[in-house]
């Protein structure tokens, strides 16, 4: 059977990386979290005390930054220049900070090229907001997910509690509308779903209903 790109893309909260990880696990494919990426660059620049706007800097930053990822059953661990950031890189701090720096041309150039490089043998699955239009234009299966803000936000104040992190659901629906319009919105590769893309509007689905439906997708491309 021949070793497909699938390329997952959509807003913020819409289940990408739950869905992403176990379709890859259904085919023995690679899982590459896009949104890790951008994530653990902000994490770096903020310890550094980066202004994230200053894309010279940010960009000289990441000529020596390493970000790598250790497949796990459970949950895929993230690794920054050797050091374990799966945690920290979800806080609310970086997540709020992270579409500034994801807004940089240069940032974007650099992670691209590294992401092509990922899934240049095949046997993929990729996650982000760009996949389908700029990383993998080529891809053979490509997915929008999408699901209401409302539905998005009771999915992160669940995934929250488990974290023990603990921000009202009137302020979540805010930083995710927040979040989708600074991605759509800006210049370079923003959110938006390739011509191509097959969209899931997952608000009323299940997540193994979801899986189930990519995964029947790929078969018949495959
Ligand atoms: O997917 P996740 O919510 O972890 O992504 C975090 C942020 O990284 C997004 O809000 C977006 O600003 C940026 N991102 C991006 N392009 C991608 C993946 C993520 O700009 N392919």
């Amino acid at each position: 059977l021949k070793k497909i790109q699938v390329a997952i893309d959509g807003p913020a909260s819409a289940g990408k990386s739950t869905v992403a990880k176990l379709v890859a696990n259904n085919f023995s494919y690679v899982y590459c979290d896009t949104g890790a990426m951008y994530r653990s660059i902000t994490l770096k620049a903020m310890r550094l005390g980066y202004n994230l706007s200053d894309e010279i800097r940010v960009v000289e930053m990441l000529k020596d930054t390493d970000i790598s990822f250790e497949p796990n059953a459970e949950q895929q661990k993230v690794f920054l220049d050797g050091q374990e950031v799966t945690n920290e890189i979800r806080q609310e701090d970086v997540t709020n900070s992270v579409s500034e720096i994801a807004s940089l041309s240069g940032v974007r150039f650099d992670l691209v090229k590294r992401q092509q490089q990922i899934a240049s043998n095949g046997g993929i699955v990729m996650d982000g907001r760009d996949i389908g239009t700029t990383v993998l234009p080529n891809a053979e299966v490509k997915i929008f997910l999408i699901a209401s803000v409302q539905e998005r936000a009771e999915r992160r104040l669940k995934d929250n509690a488990e974290k023990n992190i603990h921000v009202p659901l009137d302020q979540l629906k805010k930083e995710i509308e927040d979040r989708d319009y600074k991605d759509s919105h800006r210049q370079i590769s923003p959110l938006v779903k390739a011509d191509d893309a097959i969209e899931i509007d997952t608000t009323s689905m299940s997540i193994s209903d979801v899986v189930n439906e990519i995964s029947k997708i790929i078969k018949n491309n495959g």
